[in-house]
């Protein structure tokens, strides 16, 4: 089968980062490809990702380092803020707990992680395994259109999901949203 054949696309999804509101610093978890965080808060953050040609493609402007969510280098209450721009998306069911609890450790206390992901509903077979979540994100001052995909077999999420590891690591949830197939979730430490 052509690899294009095996795409399963959604429609376009929108998400505004327009009014994006973090005081202090701010922690990109899987910070790498389109660097989306790094480019709408720039010198703020720190973006991490566990791919060093990950992170050379992302524009400049963050403290760029390969590191391993699953295995932070930061000491205890070294950020105020932490992100996940659909990343999770790209991280295995059994390592959620872990890059939560690491993201929990090092956030200071009442630290924000603010998360963007979409809903994957289980694979039903038929061949179009490969699950495709078009974006078009309005930074304010730009507009910037991109794709993410991951191989869609045993990737299902949804808000519940993370609500419930959130929560059962000791994450407060101070908001959340859905919009179409995508959701946004603020965590407080
Ligand atoms: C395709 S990107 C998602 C979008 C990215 N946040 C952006 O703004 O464009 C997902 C990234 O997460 C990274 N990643 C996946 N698992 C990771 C982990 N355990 N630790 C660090 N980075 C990880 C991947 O290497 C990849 O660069």
């Amino acid at each position: 089968m052509s690899q294009q054949k095996r795409y399963h696309t959604l429609e376009i999804q929108n998400i505004d980062l327009k009014n994006i509101e973090l005081q202090g610093d701010v922690l990109d978890i899987g910070g790498g490809g389109e660097g989306i965080i790094g480019q709408t808060l720039e010198n703020k953050v720190v973006a991490i990702d566990k791919l060093k040609g990950e992170l050379e493609e992302a524009p400049e402007g963050p403290l760029k380092l390969v590191m391993d969510a699953k295995e932070l280098k930061f000491l205890d209450n070294s950020f105020d803020n932490a992100t996940s721009f659909f990343t999770f998306m790209y991280i295995k069911k059994e390592d959620y707990k872990v890059v939560f609890k690491e993201i929990y450790r090092v956030l200071r206390s009442d630290g924000k992680f603010k998360m963007w992901d979409t809903i994957i509903p289980k694979y039903k077979g038929g061949g179009k395994d490969i699950f495709l979540v078009p974006l078009e994100i309005d930074m304010g001052n730009k507009v910037i259109t991109t794709t993410y995909g991951v191989l869609w077999p045993g990737r299902e999420q949804n808000i519940d999901t993370f609500i419930k590891t959130g929560k059962d690591i000791g994450f407060k949830i101070d908001n959340y949203e859905k919009q179409d197939k995508t959701f946004f979730i603020t965590f407080k430490k």
